[in-house]
């Protein structure tokens, strides 16, 4: 059965829209714990529009499962995330006009930026894990950087429209996720996975963990975050 994290990122984007000191990501860490969630998953985006400087301290302090910091190749996230020392950080492409993050990681084309950060990561005792693409040229590349794990970023397969092509997207899916563990690497999975479609990506054989915030933070506004955590983990036995 693969894990579970549980993304925080939208507890803080309700505080921020009044930059008040409620809900607190911290707490609602720790319930997501106690309902039984494996990780806890912050985004540090380099706008700090939701989670801060702050919030990342004291999930360190707080986190007894283990910390999944989300963050870009940025030299000064970076040199944060060495101090702050997460169980792992997740690298992703950044840009600041989008509402989410949109794609993965293309690290064919950062090749020597993607490859710097992982080092300077893992030298650090961080596990770093790239967020790609489900393709095979993407995992080729991601291997090379030295990293030990991908996860595939599930946008593709969350938003296609009919039955066919979300099948389609499926099966890249496992496609990817077969040739990856067939380097050695450890594949997550993550983005747009909700109580509808979430049991076909946690049946693909190996998938170690998924990642999930917005249907999770979502569901919780109506029947509470422990039930909307206990919900999902459902799903995914
Ligand atoms: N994994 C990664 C790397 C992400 O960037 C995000 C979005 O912050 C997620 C998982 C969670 O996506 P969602 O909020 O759509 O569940």
């Amino acid at each position: 059965m693969p894990k579970l994290g549980v993304n925080i990122d939208h507890i803080a984007t309700l505080r921020q829209a009044r930059r008040e000191f409620e809900p607190d990501p911290v707490l609602a860490a720790a319930i997501c714990e106690e309902a039984g969630c494996d990780s806890i998953v912050a985004h540090l985006r380099e706008d700090r529009r939701h989670i801060n400087d702050s919030d990342i301290k004291r999930l360190r302090k707080s986190i007894k499962t283990r910390f999944n910091l989300e963050m870009s190749v940025n030299r000064e996230i970076i040199a944060i995330a060495c101090r702050i020392q997460p169980d792992q950080a997740t690298l992703v492409p950044e840009r600041r006009e989008e509402i989410t993050t949109e794609g993965g990681l293309d690290v064919i084309k950062n090749f020597d930026k993607v490859r710097d950060a992982v080092s300077k990561l893992q030298k650090s005792g961080i596990e770093v894990s790239l967020f790609i693409p489900a393709d095979k040229k993407q995992i080729g590349a991601a291997k090379k950087t030295g990293a030990k794990i991908i996860e595939i970023h599930t946008g593709c397969y969350a938003n296609a429209k009919t039955k066919k092509a979300t099948e389609a997207e499926l099966k890249k899916i496992k496609y990817a996720c077969k040739y990856a563990q067939g380097l050695g690497i450890t594949v997550n999975a993550g983005h747009g996975l909700k109580y509808d479609n979430t049991k076909e990506v946690a049946a693909i054989p190996g998938m170690y963990e998924l990642n999930i915030g917005h249907s999770i933070i979502s569901r919780a506004v109506f029947v509470g975050l422990p039930k909307a955590v206990k919900d999902m983990l459902k799903i995914i036995n």
